[in-house]
């Protein structure tokens, strides 16, 4: 009865499964099948069915095709065997799977319910002190200016020496910091990157530098000992003080509107000669209120300091101030944000609280 039935099933798969080829056809076809199926069941009596129906051992669809695989030409077997080796291998490795993530729901608690409202996450946000950094590098960027950025910890000679600050000098008392022993302190200018700058790179130059400063200051309303300026330097032949100042009153009316009243106050910095502080007229009274508490009464802030390079500071770094001119300013980042913004305490920038920070987006 057996080795008739066995010779029945043999005739009957020699024309189903004529060679090896035939064979891996439907071992492959297997193998999608059960990942249909596995894909179908819910629960335990599901995976069990599955089992039987593939592993069972008389009818289960694996069993079947050992069986099957007795009718090959003596030379495919081995190669047939392999393959179904692997493919009972990959069926247990499935359903062992499967009765996993059957079981693990159980053991995870309660079940999400997934109609309540998710939780929020707050997106992050440019600082309202970046955001305004942004802005004053765009338009210096339109004006064909590139960016530079140098180490915020410099030595003497950066700081002072090479911006002409002689030893001892007390214009070196305004800018007193933070020293670090030996020749190293934090930079409390963004200066020292034109000498930087100036040293690797032969005129033309046309670039900014926003960065942090620091200054031995008590922190008050107006004062930090940590904030941001930006630079700016131009070299080339024949620079003068009218593109010094057309430059700067066009970037102040490009940040404060074309009406701006803008004047230049001479000033004394040691590396620029001439130097002007730039003032602009006082937006908070539109210069009209003898006590505003923004401009003391006089009508003008003064936004930044600037002037014509020194030949001095030419020569500290090799470039020839017979043929070279140029002009440089630098500017407080919070100051001018401040008086944009009417903001009365510098300190808000750096509290981060996003009551503040939220009024402050990336146009
Ligand atoms: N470095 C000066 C300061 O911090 C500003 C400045 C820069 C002035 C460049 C003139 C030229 O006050």
């Amino acid at each position: 009865m057996l080795r008739k039935r066995s010779a029945g099933s043999s005739s009957r798969s020699k024309t189903l499964l004529p060679d090896l080829k035939t064979f891996r056809t439907a071992v492959d076809a297997l193998r999608t099948k059960l990942d249909g199926e596995c894909a179908g069941v819910r629960d335990a009596d599901g995976l069990e069915d599955l089992r039987n129906r593939y592993l069972g051992r008389k009818r289960g669809s694996v069993t079947l095709l050992f069986d099957q695989m007795k009718t090959l030409p003596a030379a495919d077997k081995p190669a047939a065997g392999q393959m179904l080796n692997v493919l009972k291998t990959k069926v247990q490795e499935k359903l062992a799977a499967l009765e996993e993530s059957l079981r693990r729901p159980a053991t995870r608690g309660p079940e999400i319910d997934p109609t309540l409202p998710g939780e929020r996450l707050a997106w992050g946000a440019a600082h309202p002190l970046r955001i305004f950094q942004r802005e004053i590098e765009s338009i210096f960027e339109e004006m064909g200016f590139g960016i530079e950025d140098g180490p915020e910890i410099e030595s003497d000679y950066y700081n002072f020496e090479a911006l002409n600050f002689p030893p001892h000098h007390p214009a070196r008392d305004d800018w007193d910091t933070i020293y670090l022993g030996g020749d190293l302190l934090l930079r409390t200018h963004t200066s020292p990157v034109q000498i930087r700058v100036m040293e690797k790179r032969k005129p033309p130059i046309r670039i900014i530098i926003p960065g942090k400063v620091y200054r031995r200051e008590t922190p008050d309303p107006t004062h930090a000992a940590m904030f941001f300026q930006v630079e700016g330097l131009v070299v080339d032949r024949g620079i003068t003080f009218a593109h010094l100042k057309g430059t700067l009153e066009h970037f102040l009316k490009r940040l404060f509107g074309d009406k701006l009243k803008t004047r230049f106050r001479p000033s004394f910095f040691p590396f620029t000669e001439p130097s002007a502080e730039v003032d602009i007229e006082c937006l908070a009274c539109g210069q009209k209120d003898p006590a505003c508490r923004v401009c003391n009464g006089t009508g003008w802030k003064e936004i930044l300091g600037s002037g014509m390079v020194d030949p001095q500071v030419f020569k500290n770094v090799n470039i020839d101030p017979e043929q070279y001119s140029g002009w440089a300013f630098g500017m407080g980042v919070e100051r001018i944000a401040m008086f944009a913004y009417g903001i009365p305490d510098i300190r808000h920038f750096y509290e981060n609280d996003l009551r503040f920070n939220r009024q402050f987006q990336l146009k």
